[in-house]
């Protein structure tokens, strides 16, 4: 920016200008100004590169957004009455008037006064500074000044005919209508450069501009451009020239100042910045062509400084520039030996793939950028979206194959999250078994490439699609730098976590490229599941409240997300595979007593099903166990007050069933090699159209002839030997791809056809836990452990990624799985902390049990939405020390909930306080314990005694347990 930039950009003639203001009494805001300018580059260089403004086209118009401002320019060939040099005095509101003055003092522009603060431009416009720190946008104008010889005559017709508020301010008249205060001021002895008169155009935001419109055509007004909507603005607009010849341009006042969007490309620099309330995220184009990542954090309010996209320089000939660089989605070519995001074998055998930018599009919050290899018609368009509320970052890609020959795509990765460059990082990642899920890990990131994955075809109990990376581990729950991500596929999945030996950090993510292969025919294309990514410096605990708040906000399906979770009742661990009518009855009757709205028969219930060796893929009722069909066990759970669930596990079959018995080759198979049963069962081939086809054809069946309001879909073993014989051994490896699609299908396709279904997904607990499958499930079983102490862990990793509100936790019977026996208080609190279930066998319950079930339960419902909604701040990790501590916060901060375990008793060693957080340190709470167990018992705290003096309780013995329900007093 250099003197004659501002010179130019102000000078040129007949500019007009509108205002920018904060809503006034009346709500009308203004959302846009309007230039009309001789020299349209000057002026976007002035507006884009001094203020940062974002510039773009509109209707073949310039145009360029700042946060809430959109700036429009035409080229100005004068209008009418713009003659010369018009306007004397432009008013800017900036957020701090020292700041501009340094910026134009550093740039050469002359000051005319500091105080009033005016800058000056070739002695004839002269720039008023005003400051307003009360509003977001960094320029803001409120007001407009006319300069008019006939100041009377203005001013009456704009009472009369627009109904404005005569008076006067300072010296001057002046008149307001809602949106806008303008002040007459007589120019026969004009201010500088005002000739006569001055002003053409203004604009008018007004409230209802329709009716408005209507108001001015009853009084004879005719119109330039009548009145119309333009929905990519927001706005609508009508213009019209006044008896004095003013040009007037009315636009639609907007509720509130309309926000730039989210993304901003900055083409001097070829950036683009993805930016939210609390995160910033930059990628560029560098000199070569090629994409790179800038900048991922906290959010940066100004882009200035921001530097361009640079390759890195190699030292020697064993590194490569390539190598030394953050690059955003790298194919596999050049000298390249990071894990990269696409390896392609091409049909000639070509196996080098290099990406070069090719175009973009910006669409409110997505932005997608188009890249393509140096020699062949590979493209690879990529995605970016950007949640508002979180800062969370999706990324995904897609390749298409113009080619016109088979490409065999090797590896195929959703993107990679790049970190500032060194070392010292800790990675956080969730680790487990079968029964002893979502295990919270933390290790140094070392040299090299660490693996998180599964092969097994599902998401897997041993290790889960999230990671969070913190520096030097300096994170704790409440404070430090955390970047988190998880990715969106229930198959085959990898991320890759490597640190280079030039210190870049980074992770990749996307399918498994182990025995991938994917061919892509000319014309097809393969998209890869999403990648999202979040950061916070706020810890752990807010890196997961972020997680839960997007999955809630823009993960679950729209239409459940905002219904709690019914309080279940499953009957698997009352009665395994004898089920029955009768039997069912009678749990669902006692499940009723205790406050259950959801019974859920799980399995059992069909085909020859009497224990795990038969019976899989025959979806049809067992008629000795219900002679009648379902129906009448749906009717009495109805009469109850409950809806009712269904157990099904589609993929899979036992070679003991009908379905096997016709149809042996819908088993995954390699013909010759032995099938791998896992609990007697085998892998139904769903990458095969027939076998999905036939598998949407039972389930929508079942659920059109019955009444089954949700579905408890299971995965009992994972995939092996994955052949396909019926395809060309070169195509077969499409599987991993084609059986989770597939199976999504069949989720979409039924919740599609029967609104009213709701489904958890469960792998033999908690294998198909992702946010792939969390877009299509309104909850997830946790785990196959039920044991209230153990689950304290496995809770507390998946709340490290998933939200409370889909993590099922049952209360069953003990001794439990591991021999230990907690008391049914424990058993309740600790399924509360997420979507209560009860899965134990009531027929062996006593009146007492029942007594405590019920109130429990009525106490779950008393803080279901805080629990459900709330923030979740983990106060005492079940991995330290003897006692675990979780509390939650309502979304509105009026209730919180306030959990605790003791794990096993040391004499005389009384339980650590437990020091709350997420309150309102200044305001009142009544605290409302569950029992007897606090030592000091106020009826009433402040936040910030709880806080910092925290709560303190009595336990005694092992397993003990309470709970404290704070509300805020009003
Ligand atoms: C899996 C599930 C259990 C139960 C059984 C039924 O193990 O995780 O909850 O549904 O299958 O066979």
């Amino acid at each position: 920016m250099n003197r004659s930039i501002l010179a130019l950009s102000l000078l040129p003639l007949g500019l007009c200008l509108a205002q920018i203001s904060a809503p006034n009494e009346a709500g009308v805001a203004m959302g846009h100004l309007h230039f009309k300018v001789r020299d349209i580059e000057a002026h976007r260089k002035l507006w884009v590169e001094v203020l940062g403004g974002a510039p773009s086209k509109l209707a073949g118009m310039e145009m360029a957004t700042l946060p809430g401002v959109v700036i429009l320019w035409e080229k100005g060939e004068p209008a009418g009455g713009t003659v010369g040099s018009v306007i004397g005095h432009i008013g800017f509101q900036v957020r701090d008037v020292k700041e501009v003055l340094a910026k134009a003092r550093a740039n050469g522009i002359k000051i005319a006064s500091e105080s009033p603060a005016f800058l000056e431009a070739d002695g004839e416009v002269r720039v008023e500074l005003g400051e307003n720190r009360a509003l977001a946008a960094p320029v803001v104008f409120h007001h407009i000044h006319f300069y008019d010889s006939a100041v009377a005559e203005t001013k009456a017709w704009y009472v009369k005919t627009l109904g404005a508020t005569p008076g006067r301010r300072g010296n001057f008249e002046a008149a307001d209508v809602p949106g806008a205060n303008l002040t007459f001021a007589a120019s026969e002895s004009p201010t500088v450069g005002t000739k006569g008169r001055a002003l053409d155009h203004i604009g008018f935001e007004v409230k209802n501009l329709e009716a408005f419109v209507k108001k001015l055509e009853a009084a004879g007004v005719k119109f330039d451009v009548p009145f119309r909507k333009i929905p990519s603005l927001g706005i609508s607009l009508a213009f019209l020239t006044d008896p004095f010849g003013t040009y007037i341009e009315l636009t639609e006042g907007l509720d509130t100042p309309p926000q730039a969007g989210p993304i901003r490309y900055l083409p001097e620099q070829k950036i683009w910045a993805l930016s939210t309330d609390r995160t910033t995220y930059v990628l560029g184009v560098n000199e070569k062509n090629e994409l790179q990542s800038i900048y991922w954090g906290k959010r940066l309010p100004r882009l200035d400084g921001v530097a361009a996209a640079h390759t890195a320089s190699a030292a020697s000939s064993f590194e490569s520039p390539e190598g030394m660089t953050a690059e955003e989605y790298p194919g596999w070519g050049g000298m390249r030996y990071a894990e990269p995001c696409l390896k392609v074998t091409l049909a000639d055998g070509t196996r080098d793939l290099v990406l070069k930018y090719v175009s973009h599009e910006i669409r409110g919050d997505t932005l997608a950028i188009r890249l393509k290899d140096i020699q062949y018609d590979l493209f690879v368009d990529l995605t970016y979206r950007v949640h508002a509320a979180t800062g969370i970052v999706r990324k995904e890609a897609r390749v298409v194959n113009a080619t016109g020959q088979t490409v065999t795509v090797e590896s195929a990765q959703s993107g990679v999250w790049n970190l500032p460059p060194g070392e010292g990082y800790r990675l956080s990642y969730l680790a487990g078994r079968w029964a002893g899920e979502t295990q919270l890990v933390q290790e140094p990131v070392h040299r090299g490439i660490k693996v998180l994955e599964s092969r097994r075809g599902d998401t897997s109990h041993e290790l889960n699609p999230w990671f969070a990376i913190d520096y030097e581990g300096r994170a704790d729950e409440e404070h430090g730098v955390v970047w988190f991500g998880a990715l969106a596929w229930s198959g085959n999945w990898r991320l890759a976590v490597e640190q280079t030996p030039n210190q870049l950090v980074r992770v990749v993510g996307g399918y498994n490229p182990f025995d991938f292969g994917y061919q892509l025919q000319p014309g097809e294309s393969l998209e890869t599941p999403p990648f999202y990514g979040g950061f916070t410096d706020q810890g752990f605990g807010e890196a997961s409240r972020l997680m839960h708040r997007f999955q809630r906000d823009a993960i679950l399906p729209r239409r459940s997300a905002s219904r709690l979770r019914p309080i279940l009742y499953n009957s698997w661990e009352a009665t395994t595979f004898n089920v029955n009518e009768e039997g069912q009855r009678q749990l669902a009757e006692k499940a009723a007593k205790i406050g259950a709205e959801l019974f859920v028969m799980d399995d059992g219930w069909f085909g020859a099903r009497d224990n795990d060796r038969a019976g899989l893929g025959d979806w049809v009722v067992n008629p000795k166990k219900f002679p009648n069909g379902l129906q009448p066990l749906i009717a009495r759970v109805k009469e109850l007050g409950m809806n009712f669930g269904l157990w099904v596990e589609p993929e899979m079959v036992n070679p003991d069933s009908d379905l096997y018995r016709a149809h042996p080759d819908w088993a995954i198979h390699f013909p010759g090699h032995p099938r791998s049963e896992g609990r007697n069962q085998l892998v139904l081939n769903m990458a095969r159209d027939e076998v999905k086809e036939h598998i949407f054809g039972v389930l929508d069946k079942l659920l059109s002839e019955n009444d089954i309001r949700f579905l408890k879909w299971d995965m009992n073993r994972p995939v092996s030997e994955p052949g396909w014989p019926a395809l060309p051994a070169a195509e077969q490896k499409k599987f991993w791809v084609k059986y989770v699609t597939n199976v999504y299908d069949i989720f979409d396709r039924l919740r599609a056809r029967h609104p009213e279904l709701e489904i958890e997904a469960c792998s033999g607990g908690g294998a198909r836990v992702d946010m792939g499958i969390l877009t299509r499930v309104e909850q997830v079983w946790t785990s196959d452990n039920t044991d209230a102490f153990d689950r304290l862990r496995i809770q507390e990793g998946f709340s490290y990624a998933y939200a409370p509100k889909v993590m099922m936790a049952w209360v069953t019977d003990v001794p439990n799985m591991n021999g230990r026996s907690t008391p049914l208080e424990f058993r309740f609190l600790a399924a509360m902390m997420g979507s209560l279930g009860i899965g134990a066998n009531l027929n062996h319950w006593s009146e007492g049990d029942f007594a405590l079930a019920a109130k429990m339960v009525s106490y779950y419902k008393s803080i279901r939405a805080t629990v459900a909604e709330g923030g979740l701040y983990r106060l005492r990790s079940p991995r330290e020390g003897g006692l675990t501590a979780n509390q939650y916060v309502s979304a509105d901060g009026k209730q919180s909930v306030v959990f605790v375990f003791q794990h096993a008793q040391q004499f005389n060693r009384p339980a650590p306080a437990v020091y709350l957080r997420g309150l309102d340190e200044n305001a009142l709470y009544r605290v409302q314990p569950i029992d007897n167990k606090l030592l000091e018992r106020p009826q009433v705290a402040s936040g910030s005694w709880l806080a910092n003096h925290g709560l303190r309780f009595g336990l005694r013995g092992d397993f003990d347990s309470s709970s404290v329900l704070l509300e805020k007093v009003q």
